[in-house]
């Protein structure tokens, strides 16, 4: 174990939407650092699946992150955690625009992206913030940024959505500022999962930068937007 791995050994982290994707590979990346993964998934089953491929003593819990009730219910069974990697998402508008995207496709995409991590972060933040300790991890995406600065018009719910998360993680690292809590946006890069299933990069090749993300040492950022950089063509 290196020194930086040895800020989180033994912490307890929980990962949404680890079944798949960025998701499972970051639980599996924790896992390896020697730090207790609770896989959840909206699927309990899925959940399940998953922690027995991570191995004796990662859990699973079943969590859809639009549900009031599945978010009380895991956070109740799970208890407090000390990392939350906010990992959840859906891309359901791409290839439309602005003026003509079907709105429910929006609303359906904040719904999940946007007010589905933030439900979350109430549900698992405060503790943190009374036990002096905490690492949240909110998955962004260049879609916010990597376009001249501006968003990626051409998937315009995904994208406002993203930049919606950048102001949460935002506002909540205000909010817990001094409190042992950091809170960061992630940009993983584009990565081949389901949602984008002709990138090169498999979601593995980011985990260790989104894992060393979750497990910063005190002195780390809080409040950033932080981007991997794999160099020229990043992928
Ligand atoms: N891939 C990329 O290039 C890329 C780039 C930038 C950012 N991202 C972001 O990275 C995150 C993971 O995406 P991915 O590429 O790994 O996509 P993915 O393979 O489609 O995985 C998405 C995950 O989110 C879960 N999910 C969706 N709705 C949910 C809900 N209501 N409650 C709980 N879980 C839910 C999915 O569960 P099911 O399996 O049940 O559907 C799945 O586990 C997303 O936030 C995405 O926006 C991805």
């Amino acid at each position: 174990m290196t020194e930086k791995d040895a800020v989180a050994a033994g912490r307890t982290a929980l990962v949404t939407g680890a079944n798949r994707g960025i998701g499972r590979a970051v639980a599996a990346e924790l896992y390896r650092r020697d730090i207790r993964v609770v896989v959840t998934a909206r699927n309990a089953e899925d959940a399940r699946a998953t922690a027995a491929d991570l191995g004796p003593g990662a859990r699973a819990a079943r969590l859809d992150i639009t549900d009031p009730d599945s978010v009380k219910e895991a956070a109740e069974r799970v208890g407090p955690v000390d990392i939350l990697v906010c990992n959840a998402g859906v891309l359901l508008d791409a290839g439309t625009d602005p003026l003509s995207v079907p709105l429910e496709l929006v609303e359906e995409t904040l719904r999940v992206n946007l007010l589905g991590t933030w439900r979350v972060a109430q549900a698992f933040v405060p503790p943190m913030v009374r036990r002096g300790w905490g690492r949240v991890v909110i998955i962004s995406s260049g879609t916010t940024t990597e376009f001249g600065g501006r968003l990626f018009a051409a998937a315009p719910g995904y994208s406002v959505s993203k930049s919606g998360l950048n102001g949460l993680a935002a506002m909540l690292a205000e909010q817990t500022a001094g409190s042992g809590v950091l809170v960061n946006a992630v940009n993983p890069g584009r990565l081949r999962t389901r949602m984008m299933p002709n990138q090169p990069n498999p979601p593995e090749v980011a985990a260790p930068f989104i894992a060393d993300a979750a497990t910063l040492p005190a002195d780390g950022p809080t409040g950033g937007f932080l981007t991997e950089k794999r160099g020229p063509g990043r992928a």
